[in-house]
């Protein structure tokens, strides 16, 4: 039956395939290029990927000869290109499966995949019609398609086969010499993450749900008691008043500005959750609101679609109105005057329960403004990114001069404008955990490096053992929040003993001294936008034996983090050496990954602290790794850690510089960015040798220097 139904595709596909001559093809910058195909209509095919619409430089070199082939097949058009041999493949965004994506077929359509269950995991929360190609002699190349439509995208060995469901697209194509020149312009041209404040890279705390002001109280206590450093606590939907968005359960959270103030002066940060549905109520403002201005997605009869999501019955906005998209946004500001620090939009792939495919009907209708109207199969996959893009209009809104922070479940290619994203449910099991690498590493590797898993696994049962292999992981994962759902039992680390909890100490605080650095890495990824998670072939491209590595992989450019299952034999060409972040081998529980530093690398730690209102930078670490020249190079960035004041200059990015000259090693600042004034400050250096650790104490505007041979520091093993 399956060979008959193949053999019928694809006589049809042969009878009714006609490709499409090229319209025009022009440079868009000097390594980038657009194809636009016959039948390319804007209308039928809005652009939601770029961050600025695509300006055309002049006509493509004669020299650049690889094109996209587009075909017509009845209402679908494919899109081949082939590649040459020896390509590997990777981004296609947020995917289940391996790093290389090589022999792959995804669905782009946005999906709510509990357990990643549907169609085997082949589609999730979010799309990103793009895939990075490197080439064997490591130049790489990225390919954008630039559709909103649901769409196939096959990535074989020796072709990329993209079929969308809809009007022939434009195709963007970026060529260059490394995978990391095509991620930053892949940034370039759809946006990179905004800085977020300081408090959303610290550890936080969540579940669905905390369900009393009683229970986060507690659950806030007990971390500062245990001495978990954590900065944040989430309210799921069990907060609002029958699930009814921006209202508050008057027995359970009776008073929502006390309980975020009570977080507030623990050193908390609280993110409250929104969801898109909204309860179908006529007592209800937001929906009188919204239903008095014909707010909501229409169905195909242009009536107001109704959905089963948590409130019952409910109507979603419709996000393509720019008036609702107004209106939704200005819905923040009497919301967080609660003291809300922080906004969590889920469900908005839209997932509508009670229904065959999970979400709302294809032929449903939207009626945009600026944007075409069109069906819902054209704005499924960037619902969730437009309802991103007015909850962060929103926020800066309601709190001008604060960072907002966004987390969106729903989102597509660019998504990274607006908000931070997380796998959404994941199993709990060790094949979940381990996908969480190749995961985040594809994800960063489509632009969208502010991301995270549900720490500890969302569905399913755990172990102590699991828990703390979940932990010592997820520590190092750009967003780090625990989670579970409303069916597990508590899953806080102090739940699972006294022996897991003191490894989740541990993990807490590498990642906490570790910030520094981490910072750094988010501010380079919004100015330059290079991802924060690497894989391991970024260290050298060209090397084959990296490309599909994905156990171990690289926290910016000069950590290798290696976790307990991670083939530690796989490590890029040069110095790599072991570094310990903490005193006394406490990383050594055979839990905590292995922390590998770069030969040429200084990295910045700050002190344990146990929430980010606290100063970190008293002493400053520096971890000193040289390269074969006896050279090393690090960056740290440090502003005010919220507010917009570092875009007029508050900032210090100071640039440290070591080099060994015969026995004598001098670490200096060779340079200071910014207007910040950055007062003269302990530092401690900590030189990783072959076979030992040498510690020196200095000032860091003075300089250190001293001689290595005479040093008596104990030999490490
Ligand atoms: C689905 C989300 O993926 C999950 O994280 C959340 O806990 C539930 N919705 C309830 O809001």
């Amino acid at each position: 039956m399956k060979n008959f139904l193949l053999v019928l595709y694809l006589t049809s596909a042969l009878l009714f395939s006609r490709e499409l001559p090229l319209l025009d093809e022009k440079a868009i910058s000097s390594q980038a290029a657009l194809f636009l195909p016959q039948g390319y209509t804007p209308t039928k095919n809005p652009s939601l990927a770029f961050e600025k619409p695509l300006q055309t430089i002049g006509p493509l070199s004669s020299d650049w000869t690889w094109k996209p082939r587009f075909f017509l097949e009845g209402q679908k058009t494919k899109v081949l290109l082939s590649l040459p041999p020896g390509t590997s493949l990777y981004g296609t965004g947020e995917v289940t499966g391996p790093l290389l994506r090589n022999g792959k077929k995804i669905t782009l359509w946005n999906t709510d995949n509990f357990n990643f269950t549907k169609a085997h995991g082949r589609r999730l929360y979010q799309s990103h019609p793009w895939v990075l190609g490197v080439r064997k002699d490591g130049s790489s190349f990225g390919i954008i398609f630039d559709t909103t439509w649901r769409a196939d995208l096959i990535t074989l060995s020796r072709k990329i086969i993209f079929i969308a469901d809809g009007p022939p697209p434009r195709v963007i194509i970026i060529n260059g010499r490394s995978p990391q020149e095509i991620v930053k312009m892949l940034a370039h041209f759809t946006g990179k993450m905004p800085l977020p404040p300081k408090w959303a890279l610290g550890f936080q705390q969540c579940r669905y749900s905390y369900d009393s002001d009683t229970k986060v109280r507690e659950i806030a206590k007990r971390y500062r008691r245990d001495h978990l450093p954590c900065d944040v606590i989430w309210m799921d939907i069990d907060y609002m008043n029958g699930y009814r968005d921006f209202t508050f359960d008057a027995s359970r959270f009776p008073n929502p500005r006390a309980t975020n103030q009570y977080l507030h002066q623990l050193g908390f940060h609280s993110v409250w959750i929104v969801d898109p549905a909204i309860k179908i109520d006529t007592h209800y403002s937001i929906y009188q609101q919204g239903s008095a201005h014909s707010y909501w997605v229409l169905t195909k009869e242009k009536t107001p679609y109704e959905g089963i999501v948590w409130p019952g019955k409910s109507v979603f906005p419709d996000f393509t109105i720019p008036a609702v998209s107004q209106w939704w946004a200005e819905c923040y500001a009497p919301f967080l005057a609660q003291g809300i620090d922080g906004v969590w939009n889920d469900m908005n792939e839209p997932a509508v329960f009670k229904t065959k495919t999970r979400t709302m009907p294809e032929d449903n209708w939207h009626r945009g403004g600026i944007l075409p109207a069109g069906p819902h199969l054209m704005y499924h996959n960037v619902y969730g990114m437009l309802m991103a893009a007015a909850t962060r209009e929103g926020l800066l809104h309601a709190s001008p001069k604060q960072r907002p922070f966004l987390l969106s479940r729903a989102g597509y290619l660019g998504s990274q404008r607006y908000a931070a994203t997380w796998t959404g449910d994941s199993g709990t099991a060790m094949p979940y955990l381990q996908m969480t690498i190749p995961m985040l590493l594809n994800l960063n590797l489509s632009g969208e490096s502010f991301c995270g898993v549900d720490l500890g696994g969302y569905t399913g049962k755990t172990t102590p053992e699991l828990f703390g292999k979940w932990i010592v992981l997820s520590s190092f994962f750009p967003f780090a929040r625990a989670h579970t759902d409303i069916a597990n039992p508590p899953r806080e680390p102090w739940v699972f003993g006294p022996k897991i909890e003191k490894v989740a100490r541990v993990a807490l605080e590498r990642r906490y001294r570790l910030l520094p650095y981490l910072y750094t890495l988010f501010w380079k990824a919004s100015e330059q936008g290079e991802p924060i998670l690497e894989p391991l072939f970024f260290a050298e491209p060209n090397n084959l034996s990296l490309r599909r590595e994905d156990r171990s992989f690289l926290l910016g450019e000069d950590l290798l983090i290696i976790p307990r299952w991670g083939n530690q034999k796989i490590v890029p060409h040069g110095i790599w050496r072991t570094v310990s972040l903490l005193e006394n081998h406490q990383e050594n529980d055979g839990y905590q990954p292995i922390i590998k530093i770069r030969g040429g690398a200084i990295v910045p730690l700050g002190r344990i602290i146990q929430n980010t209102t606290e100063n970190s930078l008293e002493p400053l670490t520096l971890l000193l790794c040289l390269n074969e020249k006896g050279e090393a190079d690090g960056d740290l960035y440090e502003d005010e850690g919220n507010g917009f004041d570092y875009q007029q200059g508050d900032y210090a990015l100071t640039h440290y510089h070591a080099s060994l000259k015969g026995k004598i090693l001098r670490v200096t600042i060779k340079s200071r960015q910014g207007d910040r004034p950055i007062p003269p400050r302990r530092i401690h250096l900590q030189v990783i040798l072959n076979d030992r650790v040498i510690e020196k104490e200095g000032i860091d505007s003075q300089g250190v220097e001293f001689n290595l041979e005479q040093d008596t520091s104990p030999k490490t093993s």
